[in-house]
Order: structure tokens, then C-alpha cells, then sequence
């Protein structure tokens, strides 16, 4: 068991049952987009690690970039909006894959997806590590996906607890 500021996590997905995850994905999106070039989009900063590890093991000619959500309160009645920083890439007619670590509520995606679409890329896919269908508020298209996880908080390999929680190897749950 582990403590994290004032809660503790106890180990749920081991190092190992993440690397073999990441490699067998990493297959699939390779033999799926083999000569296509794909641009892969990290979302930072959850996504680092696994786009990192993702990116490794792709044998595939492909480039990725990485952007950053920042939201902010819009004078609209719908409240926030989700910008994107640091996407300098032309997703214009690129087969595009996006990187996330969770897909939790939705409700990241749900906002952010259509900003993208409006650039007209070839083809828009989701790829993330973690997705709790519990939590799903706006439902989203996962294209592939390593772990189905339930509607706990959890911490590790680049997904933090108040900034805390990202170095570590696995990941964990949150206890009780
Ligand atoms: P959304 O609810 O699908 O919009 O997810 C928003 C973001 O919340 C994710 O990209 C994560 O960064 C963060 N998040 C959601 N669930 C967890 C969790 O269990 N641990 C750490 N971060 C989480
Ligand atoms: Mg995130």
C-alpha cells in the first residue's frame, strides 16, 4: 500500500500486465495504419507516459505531437470551453490518433473532439489506457483501449492525484 497526500492506494495494474497491454495495442495501431503515416496526438499531461511507451513500440512510420487542454469559463451559456495549446501540426487530411490516459465522465473528449473534426482530418481514432464506463456521462467512440477499469479513482504510470502519483511504475487504487 501507498499514501498520497492523505489517501491510500493499493497496486491494481502490475508493470508487467501494462507493458505487454501497451505492445499488443502498439501491434494492432501498427498494422492497422502501416503506410498511412499517422499524426498521433498526446494529451498531456496524463497521456505522457503511455504515448511515450505507445510510441515506442509502433514499427510503423508515424509522427506524434502534444497538446495541452486548457479550459476556461466562455461567456456562453454552456460554460466552459477547451482550447488547444501546442497543436502546431496541420491534422488536415491526416490520419490522426488521439492519446489519452482515462476516459472518465467523457466530457474532455466530448468538448474537444468537434475543435478537431473542424480541421478535417482523413480519419479521427481514440486510443487510451484506461476508461471507466461506469463514470460515462457523454458516451465516446474508443478505438482501442488497454484497461476497462471500475468507477475508482486511481493513480500511476502518468495519472496523478493533486499533481502527486505519476512517476510510479503501476497503477493503483484507490483504497476501500
Ligand atoms: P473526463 O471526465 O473523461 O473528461 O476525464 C478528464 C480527466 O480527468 C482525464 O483525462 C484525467 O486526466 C482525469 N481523471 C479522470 N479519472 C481519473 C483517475 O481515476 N485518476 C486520475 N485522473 C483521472
Ligand atoms: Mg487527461
Amino acid at each position: 500500500m501507498i499514501t498520497i497526500h492523505d489517501k491510500n492506494f493499493v497496486p491494481y495494474i502490475s508493470e508487467t500486465e501494462i507493458k505487454e497491454k501497451v505492445k499488443k495495442i502498439a501491434r494492432q495501431i501498427s498494422d492497422d495504419y502501416r503506410g498511412l503515416k499517422p499524426l498521433f496526438v498526446a494529451i498531456l499531461n496524463g497521456a505522457f507516459m503511455f504515448a511515450s511507451d505507445l510510441f515506442k513500440e509502433l514499427d510503423i512510420e508515424a509522427e506524434i505531437a502534444f497538446i495541452k487542454l486548457a479550459s476556461y469559463k466562455g461567456t456562453t451559456s454552456t460554460g466552459k470551453v477547451l482550447t488547444a495549446i501546442g497543436l502546431d501540426a496541420d491534422i488536415h487530411n491526416r490520419h490522426v490518433v488521439i492519446i489519452e490516459d482515462i476516459v472518465d465522465t467523457g466530457k474532455t473528449l466530448h468538448t474537444f473532439l468537434p475543435t478537431l473534426e473542424h480541421s478535417q482530418p482523413k480519419s479521427l481514432k481514440l486510443v487510451t489506457l484506461l476508461h471507466k464506463p461506469e463514470a460515462t456521462v457523454h458516451p465516446i467512440a474508443i478505438d482501442y483501449l488497454c484497461f476497462i477499469i471500475p468507477n475508482k479513482f486511481v493513480v500511476g504510470y502518468g495519472l496523478d492525484y493533486d499533481g502527486l502519483g505519476r512517476n510510479l511504475k503501476e497503477i493503483y487504487q484507490l483504497e476501500g
